[in-house]
């Protein structure tokens, strides 16, 4: 297809725009750059107008994500450009919130190495309590190899030593133990790996025995299957429904847990703290520098300097919701979840509009702005 040819326009690269791109089903499907999507960026970098990655992705540290990102759409993107969705939880190892942790989620041990880099001392993973007893999960799919390239020896695992939390940083890959371990902990006796509480005695059996924080609520998400597939927010409705049951609940009750990612105000937050000083660095031409200011959670950026922060998505519950409800202008793509036979049913309707694609929306909103 054509593209819109769009001049360069220096009044533009004075403006006090900015944007933020969802990745699954904008810039990507799968493994797979999506059309236009690099010549949307290039054109922003020409202007020098920031951006970032807002995405429910995750399970692999920032670097090597935009370092696969960058490699597959042929354009150079700073780890500093992308808030993944359990980025934020940086915050909770730098406040000394939880120092072990059980990491759950994304390929082999990769979210450990991330949860570490983060500054989590002490991270474990379904994978090393297999590995120290496989029937704690009698279909587990680990195979030695598997063991032996990501799980801990299990002296190292200290299964006696309580877990302060569970972090649910991607969607499981061996969901039926992730299940199974995940609802252990919950109702185990203060995060003790093999104990199980007594309900009967239980006063607020909403209150699981450990916290879960799950990073992101995606039901559904787009990768290059031809239709939408499930993602964490559907592992979420499994725990919760053996949380329910388990604890006998009443229909009224359900598990209390944390919920990151978009569309929620923390996520959003975050992320407009992570454009800011992301437009500091675009600025003064100091976009090597891969030093952060962290934000801190739940902080909403005062006097920002966008006159308009433009977010572009694929998923109206996610982003054009999220966006909506944080102050951002939304622009949805047909390249993702998002189908026009639901357009009057999304929870969230754009308010730039519909688009094709990620150039189609940018060009649209240069547009207006020139
Ligand atoms: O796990 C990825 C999925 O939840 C959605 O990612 O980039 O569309 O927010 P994204
Ligand atoms: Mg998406």
């Amino acid at each position: 297809k054509q593209l819109r040819q769009f001049s360069y326009n220096p009044k533009l690269s004075s403006s006090n725009l900015a944007f933020m791109f969802d990745i699954d089903g904008v810039l990507l499907r799968g493994e797979q750059a999506i059309a236009n999507a690099k010549p949307a960026l290039e054109l922003l970098n020409h202007h020098k107008i920031p951006f970032i990655l807002l995405t429910n992705g995750g399970g692999v540290r920032e670097a090597d994500r935009v370092e696969f990102i960058s490699s597959v759409l042929d354009l150079q993107i700073s780890p500093l450009q992308i808030v993944q969705s359990h980025t934020p939880m940086k915050a909770l190892a730098h406040k000394h919130a939880y120092d072990r942790v059980l990491v759950v989620g994304g390929p082999g041990d990769s979210a450990r190495t991330c949860a570490l880099e983060y500054g989590f001392h002490d991270v474990v993973m379904p994978i090393d309590l297999v590995r120290a007893n496989p029937s704690i999960s009698p279909h587990h799919r680990y195979t030695e190899e598997d063991f032996q390239k990501f799980a801990l020896e299990p002296v190292e695992s200290h299964l006696d030593k309580p877990i302060e939390a569970i972090l649910v940083f991607n969607d499981p890959r061996d969901m039926t133990t992730d299940i199974q371990v995940v609802s252990d902990l919950l109702n185990s006796n203060h995060g003790i790996v093999g104990t199980k509480r007594k309900i009967e005695n239980l006063k607020h059996r909403e209150e699981p025995s450990i916290p879960i924080i799950f990073s992101n609520n995606d039901y559904l998400w787009a990768n290059d299957y031809n239709l939408p597939r499930f993602g964490q927010g559907a592992f979420r409705i499994i725990v919760e429904a053996l949380y329910k049951h388990t604890n006998q609940l009443k229909a009224s009750e359900h598990l209390h847990s944390i919920v990151m990612g978009k569309p929620f105000k923390i996520q959003y937050d975050y992320a407009h703290h992570v454009l800011i000083d992301w437009r500091t660095k675009l600025v003064a031409d100091d976009t090597a520098n891969t030093e952060q200011i962290l934000p801190n959670l739940g902080e909403t950026p005062t006097n920002s300097p966008f006159e308009k922060i433009y977010m572009i998505g694929d998923n109206p519950e996610s982003d054009i919701k999220g966006g909506n409800d944080n102050g951002l202008e939304t622009a949805l793509v047909r390249t993702g979840v998002f189908r026009d036979e639901d357009f009057n049913s999304i929870v969230a309707k754009p308010t730039v509009g519909v688009f094709d694609d990620v150039y189609e929306s940018v060009t649209a909103i240069l547009e207006k702005h020139k």
